[in-house]
């Protein structure tokens, strides 16, 4: 059983020369290689669905105490530098009847559109192809470009699985198509990100501001140059973190393990084709 922090590849499998099943607690698998694990006949297994709600839930929290500088705030009273109430003090941007534009439209792109319902906002959205139900339910706009939803977007979201497709998408280029107000959050997984760029961008004020949970390098230090920012809020990846999902994701990590190794059908297998 593995967690994302395990790199499973050609040497973890030379060092485990009998293992038949790697039972990744977690929905995202990039630290799998996959096409190895097909070729040694290993079967991979992960944990969708129990957490998409709960990481959707995450993303809105970031959504909103980066539009609102929940945490600056918090910061400015606790360096005792709140003097007065003034007209233009520690305002944000709206939310309510924004235009959230979101890039990777899969289940917890789904939940995350489906609670900005209730914000009455416009929702756009970037997919390899379109998703009719969430046009249909929700009223979401497929945009044919990343381009068009990057400059559209009053916040963006990232929610894409990180592949070699997705690596690195969002450096200096995408930054300065966005518009100067947008918050940009990233809850999917950190290397989708030019970091040093996201950097850069965030001191010329586009992104307006950065929500992360993920990071190129977990844990993220202390002294990472982004952190240092102002207009940064930053978490140490716990888009699944409540106890009710982490037990809901352990136990359905052990169905799956107990029913490859009982060879009974197994509910999340990845690559069924090794079975
Ligand atoms: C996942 O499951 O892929 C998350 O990143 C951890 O919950």
């Amino acid at each position: 059983m593995t967690m994302l922090t395990e790199k499973v590849d050609t040497e973890f499998l030379a060092a485990a020369p009998q293992c038949k099943v790697v039972d990744n607690m977690a929905v995202g698998y990039d630290n799998v290689d996959v096409p190895v694990l097909i070729e040694h006949n290993v079967l991979l297994t992960n944990t969708p669905d129990v957490l998409t709600e709960t990481t959707a839930d995450l993303v809105w929290a970031l959504i909103l105490a980066t539009a609102r500088r929940i945490v600056e705030g918090q910061k400015t009273i606790e360096a005792d530098d709140w003097k007065t109430w003034s007209p233009m003090f520690m305002v944000g941007q709206d939310v309510f009847g924004a235009t959230l534009g979101i890039v990777g439209a899969g289940r917890i792109g789904a939940a995350v559109a489906q609670r900005a319902t209730g914000f009455n906002m416009s929702i756009i959205y970037y997919n390899r192809r379109p998703v009719p139900a969430l046009e249909a339910q929700i009223g979401a706009t497929y945009c044919q470009d990343l381009d068009t939803l990057l400059t559209e977007a009053d916040i963006v979201v990232t929610l894409v699985p990180l592949t070699d497709s997705t690596r690195g998408m969002f450096g200096a280029r995408e930054f300065a198509l966005m518009k100067p107000t947008a918050p940009f959050i990233n809850a999917a997984r950190g290397p989708m990100v030019k970091e040093m760029e996201l950097y850069d961008a965030l001191q010329h004020g586009r992104p307006w501001v950065a929500g992360l949970n993920v990071f190129e390098q977990e844990p993220i230090r202390a002294d990472h140059p982004l952190l240092s920012l102002p207009n940064v809020i930053a978490v140490p990846h716990i888009g699944s973190a409540t106890v009710a999902t982490r037990t809901r994701m352990a136990t359905v990590a052990a169905t799956n393990l107990v029913a490859a190794l009982t060879r009974q059908a197994v509910p999340n297998a990845v690559n069924p084709e090794v079975l």
